[in-house]
């Protein structure tokens, strides 16, 4: 794992900006996109960039179950709000949160992925060192799924809402091991809420209980930090 501990989410965006650059550079084709806030100036970043997406495919990580896209805390909402009404990329999948049959839908999702690789993927990190909505006890051998999310997430998530009651229970999410089959990989944590997750993921022993913990297995991860999340390590 390379860790670069910035001044500032700009600086955090920059710093990936320019690995995404070199990927792009290096013929890299789908990018694995991520939502929350960990990721925001990222993607401001990227939309005022000269950088050109017309040939590359996105495939987002997950979408909560039962908001309607056009609900403004749906995850194709952020993706519309913070990029492609900037920046146009060729095609772009996200899980499909409404689908009658969830499963079927995860494993439509599967055949995406499976079909378009990931080149290059972006995370962030729960509290509880979710990545996706692969919450803890998710297993590192895991495709696409629906997830009940836990308490914690709930509670954490639920400062993007109205009410702690309109956070939905359950989640459509890419698994571990598409995480894992990614080629490349970026994840942003800022904030002291997020410094024991940081800690584990980077200096404990790699298991389910701390899902993030699996990418010190991966071969090329960079993970970018501000001092605060950077505090415990
Ligand atoms: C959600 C998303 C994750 C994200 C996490 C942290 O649960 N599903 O992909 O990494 O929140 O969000 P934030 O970056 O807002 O702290």
């Amino acid at each position: 794992m390379k860790i670069i501990t910035v001044k500032n989410q700009t600086d955090g965006a920059n710093c990936a900006l320019d690995i995404l650059r070199e990927k792009l550079s290096q013929g890299a084709k789908t990018l694995g996109l991520a939502t929350g806030s960990s990721p925001e100036a990222f993607y401001k970043a990227l939309a005022a960039s000269d950088l050109d997406l017309s040939q590359v495919t996105s495939i987002n990580l997950d979408e909560y179950v039962g908001l309607p896209k056009e609900n403004p805390q749906s995850y194709h909402y952020f993706m519309e709000e913070h990029l492609f009404r900037y920046k146009s990329v060729k095609e772009h999948f996200l899980p499909d949160g409404q689908a009658v049959d969830l499963h079927q839908a995860a494993r439509d999702y599967d055949d995406t992925i499976a079909q378009y690789g990931i080149d290059f993927q972006i995370l962030g990190i729960g509290r509880n060192g979710h990545i996706g909505f692969n919450e803890p006890g998710t297993d590192f051998s895991s495709g696409t799924h629906v997830v009940d999310l836990t308490p914690s997430t709930i509670e954490a998530n639920s400062r993007f809402f109205d009410k702690k009651e309109d956070v939905p229970t359950q989640a459509l999410s890419m698994g571990i091991a598409s995480i894992m089959s990614a080629k490349s990989i970026v994840l942003f944590a800022y904030g002291k809420e997020k410094a024991q997750a940081i800690a584990g993921m980077v200096q404990g022993p790699v298991m389910q209980s701390l899902p993030a913990s699996v990418l010190q297995k991966h071969p090329d991860v960079t993970i970018i930090l501000d001092q605060e999340a950077a505090s415990r390590l």
